[in-house]
């Protein structure tokens, strides 16, 4: 042990970088084999974990033991290309290279004086999604730890640039399809839970527009000020991509904010298809992405983007004399002045090394190929007597349900028959309630699932469903 233990020397460095890169790989080439999911008795395990400070140091070896041997393997095995369950991304190995290098430089990036190159790297990351989704010049945003978090960034900008401080009558819209952090944003956002309308979708899921245009003109009338109308570009239970030309025009001629929940679907735009359902998103005051679903990065990526980056800066910045001068010049950004944090980690560069090792090529290909594998095993699954497609893919999600029996026990036998396809281990899928039925869906996202297990998915459904 060297005399500062918290400054291990170059070879040191070494051992501790060899250690963990032979588990890591070792971990990830296994990733098919692993099992879709293996959470039995982890809450025991967990249990038996609860420990008081350490107060002295144990040895590496034994401590990367315990994690790739005991933890990492009891959980949801969400980076394998079986996970169609949720929202998967799966998480590139380059991005995390990407974040070795940038936690071991530890460079401070939160505002452009203190590493001028660094933040300009990020800040071309958030330049091509902007491009990536048809914003001009004068759009801008954050990389965010997340789709919530950006989400609850959008609507505090619009609340102060559409009413300012006195909101308590502002009401908000989205479909009742929306996922649910929206409304969590909007009450932390300060919003009385009554304040945010829920609009009914049609069959396709998509928000109806004459039941938001009746829904805006009653609280007109009723002295509330309609503020924000938020679509959906891919929804979480079926990938429903709202009608963003209507919602966006509407938005515009009520002077409404338009806010697009972007975060599993927007990075769709990147394909043909995806460009054409979300025709229209280019009109938008604000849009979340979400890098760690459909750019396949890991968790603790997501993207804000403002169509007017003034009004983010507007909404967030805030000086004080202990900090370095910020930029004024508009070609640069500090970026604490677009967002609530002030210290946080370099994020862009996990995004920023994959996609200038590789072009944008190969994350559009994965995408379409999604497209693909979601279209064939629908037609798949519809050729399985009783199985009923409840969403069609408008992206790369299916739901669909057993229907055999009387209609009161559809949910309890589609709860089996999950339960069942899940049991086998080679896939996990998830199910979600639509109005009042429950369904099963399988979201295929993830950069490693490819036909193969798209191939296994359908096998164990078929099983599954000849055992319920
Ligand atoms: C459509 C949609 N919006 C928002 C979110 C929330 O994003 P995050 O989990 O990154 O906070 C999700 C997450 O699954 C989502 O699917």
């Amino acid at each position: 042990m060297t005399r500062y233990p918290l400054e291990p020397d170059a070879e040191e460095m070494r051992r501790l970088i060899d250690g963990a890169a032979r588990r890591i790989i070792e971990h990830i080439e296994s990733l098919p084999s692993q099992p879709a999911s293996n959470v039995e008795g982890a809450t025991e395990f967990a249990r038996s974990l609860i420990e008081p400070l350490p107060q002295r140091g144990e040895a590496y070896e034994k401590l990367l033991d315990f994690l790739f041997r005991d933890a990492i393997p009891r959980s949801f095995n969400s980076a394998g290309p079986g996970y169609v369950a949720y929202v998967p991304g799966g998480g590139i190995f380059h991005a995390a290279i990407a974040d070795l290098i940038a936690d071991a430089v530890n460079r401070y990036v939160g505002v452009f004086a203190a590493a001028p190159a660094l933040v300009q790297l990020e800040a071309n990351v958030v330049r091509w999604f902007c491009e990536i989704v048809g914003f001009r010049k004068g759009s801008g945003g954050v990389l965010t730890t997340g789709g919530s978090l950006a989400m609850l960034i959008a609507i505090i900008t619009a609340r102060k640039s559409i009413v300012g401080d006195d909101f308590a009558r502002a009401t908000l819209y989205a479909s009742d399809q929306i996922h649910h952090a929206f409304q969590k944003a909007a009450s932390l956002a300060g919003f009385p839970k009554g304040n945010v309308r829920e609009i009914e979708s049609d069959e396709s899921f998509r928000a109806r527009v004459d039941l938001l245009e009746e829904a805006i003109a009653r609280d007109r009338a009723a002295g509330f000020t309609p503020m924000l109308i938020a679509g959906s570009a891919g929804t979480v239970a079926t990938g429903a991509v709202d009608d963003l030309r209507a919602l966006g025009r509407l938005a515009q001629q009520e002077s409404m904010w338009f806010h697009v929940d972007g975060a599993y679907g927007a990075f769709f735009m990147l394909t043909e298809r995806g460009r054409a359902a979300m025709r229209g998103i280019e009109r938008a005051d604000s849009i979340v992405l979400d890098p760690h679903k459909t750019l396949f990065q890991p968790y603790g990526t997501g993207a804000l983007l403002v169509r007017d980056v003034a009004q983010l800066r507007e909404a967030h910045s805030m000086a004080a004399s202990y900090l370095p001068q910020f930029q004024d010049e508009e070609e640069f950004i500090d970026f604490c002045e677009l967002s609530p944090e002030l210290s946080r980690d370099f994020r862009g560069l996990r995004v920023w090394l994959p996609l200038k090792l590789f072009g944008i090529e190969p994350f559009r290909q994965q995408l379409d190929e999604k497209l693909d594998l979601a279209r064939w095993a629908t037609a798949e699954l519809r050729k399985i007597e009783g199985m009923e497609i409840v969403a069609d893919p408008q992206l790369s999600i299916v739901a669909f349900r057993l229907v055999r029996g009387g209609l009161t026990t559809l949910d309890a036998l589609n709860r089996r028959l999950l339960e069942r396809i899940n049991a086998r281990k080679r896939v996990m899928l998830t199910g979600t309630t639509l109005g009042t039925m429950f369904v099963l869906r399988i979201c295929v996202v993830s950069f490693r699932t490819h036909l193969d297990h798209m191939q296994m998915c359908l096998e164990d459904i078929r099983a599954a469903v000849a055992e319920v």
